[in-house]
C-alpha cells in the first residue's frame, strides 16, 4: 500500500488509484461485530463459497450504492466453537479473500483495547495511521524489525476531513491480555489501539498490493484497573455499534471514488 506521504514507483499501482473503487472487502474477526454490518448492507450469506470446502470461513456479499461489499468473517473454530480470531486466521482469510475477489480496498473493522495514556478511551473509533506487531520478538539484529513489521498506513487525509475519526497507530498480538513484555513493545510501536488482527492483515495486503484502511473501536482500557476479559465483553455490544456507525459512514464516503481520492 502506498504509505502516508510516499508517492508509490510502480506505475500500475499508480494507475490503478485512479480507477473508481468497485469491491471492498471488509474482514471482521467477531460475528457479533459483523452481523449489524450484513443487515446494514443487506449482504446475503454465499451458498457457493469462494473459500476451500470445509474451512468455516463466511462470505457475506451483495451491492450496496455503487459497490460490490464483502464481510468475510473466519467463521466459528471446527472444534471449540467460538469465533476463529487472532492472526493466523486473518492472514488466511485475508490472503483467500484478495485471491478469490481481487478487492480494489480492504477494511479490517473490530474491537480494540486502548491506552488512556495515549488518549483513547471506551466507545472511541480510531483510523489506524501505523501497524505493527508486538509479541514476536526475534532478538538478533534486522530479524528484530522482520518480527515487528511495522508499517504506515494508506494515507486517507480526506476521509478523516470527512469522518469523524480519532488517528493512532495500532500494536498487534496473539492475545487479550498483556505481558510486561508485551507492553514494552506496545509502547515502544507507539500505539494507542491493541488488537489481534490488524497488522497481520497489513501484511498480507501490503504483499500482494492492496490498499487497507483499519478502523478500530475501542472496548476495554488496556492501561486502566478493569479486568480486560471483563470489561471487553461488558463494552463489546454497544462499541459494536460505534463500530459499525463508522464503517457505515466510510464505506459511504469511499462509494464513487478512487484510492487516490481517499
Ligand atoms: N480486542 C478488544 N480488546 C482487546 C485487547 N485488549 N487486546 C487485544 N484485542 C482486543
Amino acid at each position: 500500500m502506498a504509505p502516508h506521504g510516499e508517492t508509490s514507483s510502480d506505475h500500475g499501482v499508480i494507475e490503478a488509484e485512479k480507477i473508481p473503487i468497485k469491491t471492498i472487502v471488509i474482514i471482521i474477526a467477531m460475528q457479533t461485530e459483523a452481523l449489524p454490518l450484513v443487515t446494514k448492507f443487506q449482504l446475503s450469506e454465499d451458498i457457493d463459497s469462494v473459500f476451500p470446502k470445509g474451512v468455516p470461513w463466511v462470505r457475506y456479499h451483495g451491492i450496496y450504492k455503487d459497490l460490490n461489499i464483502n464481510i468475510i468473517w473466519p467463521g466459528k473454530d471446527g472444534v471449540l466453537g467460538v469465533d476463529s480470531v487472532g492472526t493466523v486466521s486473518a492472514s488466511l482469510v485475508t490472503y483467500a479473500s484478495i485471491q478469490a475477489l481481487q478487492p480494489d480496498l480492504i477494511i479490517n473493522a473490530g474491537t480494540s483495547g486502548g491506552f488512556k495514556a495515549k488518549g483513547a478511551c471506551i466507545g472511541d473509533v480510531f483510523l489506524v495511521s501505523g501497524v505493527a506487531f508486538h509479541d514476536r520478538r526475534i532478538p538478533i539484529p534486522v530479524f528484530d524489525q522482520y518480527g515487528i513489521c511495522g508499517k504506515e498506513t494508506l494515507s486517507t487525509p480526506n476521509l478523516l476531513k470527512e469522518v469523524n475519526l480519532k488517528v493512532g497507530k495500532l500494536s498487534t498480538g496473539d492475545s487479550l491480555d498483556m505481558s510486561p513484555q508485551d507492553e514494552a513493545a506496545i509502547i515502544a510501536n507507539d500505539a494507542t489501539v491493541k488488537d489481534m488482527e490488524g497488522a497481520a492483515v497489513a501484511y498480507v495486503a501490503d504483499l500482494l498490493s492492496v490498499p487497507a484502511i483499519f478502523i478500530k473501536a475501542i472496548t476495554d482500557i488496556v492501561d486502566g484497573d478493569k479486568p480486560t476479559a471483563e470489561e471487553f465483553l461488558q463494552n463489546l455490544v454497544a462499541v459494536t455499534a460505534a463500530l459499525d456507525q463508522s464503517v457505515t459512514e466510510v464505506v459511504d464516503f469511499v462509494s464513487g471514488k478512487c484510492i487516490s481520492e481517499l
